[in-house]
């Protein structure tokens, strides 16, 4: 009954009479009375007005596995949807429900993270309220060497899915840091569990700062949140449909060749660092050169002074603009 209320409530816009509601739903003005009441326990804002009724505050971004499932449309990209109010990670949680067998398109979501993992064995933040934090399972058929392309498939994905929800364009930083206004915005981590020749399944998890308003100084200068590019409010719930909708569009495209022919002029004219100079600091030493986009396999191309082409590997080194963090 209380996601018919929302429903209904969502639907008008505007005031609904309590007397309406009873009659919608076949139940008594107390029983509505009640449901309201939890509802706003839930974290909905119901305003009630004598003689006008019921009405839903606009601007509530409410978190919750109704509001993702609502807004989701996919055809299997978090059909099967978990919701935590409040976890570890969802990365841990996904790959503890994958090695119990749940099933592609198993999407975890957190309303706070609180050991949430970044690469290169760092912690990410994961405030309450603040940002999608989401892990995706893929059980893909294809080999383990095209794996390490789906995190750039990914980064796309949520690259489409944050220009359709806010209008921003953002950029990506090889190869999978999402950017805004010259800072990061949404950070991937791809695991997975392998075999010599197949894969059991990946795991790709996605954090988006959304509503974040301080971070803490150390990131002041190279991280940002939509709600500080935008100077609004993004609902989480629609932002995680744009983005699983993208990714179902850009996967398919991927699964035709298990390369990125079919994506990598759209990649390319998201990098930040096209055209510009880059520093890449591999184990081996660091050099700088000429960033010019990406082979179909995901590798990033790097111009030398002598004009010869250096493929660089994503996972074993770290890009950096000349001059900071893009
Ligand atoms: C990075 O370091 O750039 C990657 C950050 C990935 C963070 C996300 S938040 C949801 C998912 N769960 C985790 O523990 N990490 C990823």
């Amino acid at each position: 009954m209380k996601r018919r209320i929302i429903e209904c409530l969502k639907e008008s816009g505007g005031y609904v009479s309590g007397q309406d509601l009873c009659e919608r739903l076949g139940v008594s003005r107390t029983a509505v009375w009640k449901a309201v009441n939890q509802l706003r326990a839930d974290g909905y804002e119901i305003e009630a007005v004598r003689n006008r009724g019921y009405r839903l505050m606009q601007g509530n971004d409410v978190y919750n596995q109704d509001e993702i499932a609502e807004e989701l449309r996919t055809s299997w990209a978090g059909r099967n949807l978990i919701f935590f109010d409040e976890t570890d990670s969802t990365n841990i949680q996904l790959r503890l429900l994958a090695e119990k067998g749940v099933p592609e398109g198993t999407l975890v979501v957190a309303g706070q993270q609180n050991a949430g993992k970044g690469r290169r064995g760092r912690a990410w933040l994961g405030p309450r309220d603040s940002g999608v934090w989401m892990s995706l399972l893929l059980r893909p058929g294809f080999a383990p060497e095209h794996a390490s392309m789906l995190t750039l498939v990914a980064a796309l994905a949520v690259a489409q899915g944050i220009r359709e929800q806010t209008g921003l364009d953002c950029g990506i930083k090889w190869p999978n840091d999402i950017v805004l206004g010259g800072k990061k915005v949404c950070g991937i981590l791809t695991e997975m569990s392998t075999e010599m020749e197949s894969i059991h399944y990946v795991i790709i998890g996605i954090g988006i700062n959304v509503g974040i308003r301080q971070f803490p100084e150390e990131l002041r200068d190279t991280a940002t949140s939509l709600s500080l590019e935008t100077g609004k409010e993004t609902s989480r719930a629609a932002l995680i449909g744009a983005v699983m909708r993208a990714w179902e569009g850009y996967y398919a495209r991927f699964l035709e060749k298990c390369d990125l022919s079919t994506l990598n002029e759209e990649y390319s004219s998201l990098l930040v660092n096209k055209d510009r100079e880059v520093r890449v600091l591999a184990a081996s030493g660091e050099y700088t050169g000429i960033c010019r986009g990406i082979d179909d396999g995901g590798e990033l191309l790097v111009e030398m002074a002598d004009k010869s082409v250096r493929r660089v590997i994503s996972g074993e080194v770290s890009v950096r603009g000349i001059y900071g963090y893009v």
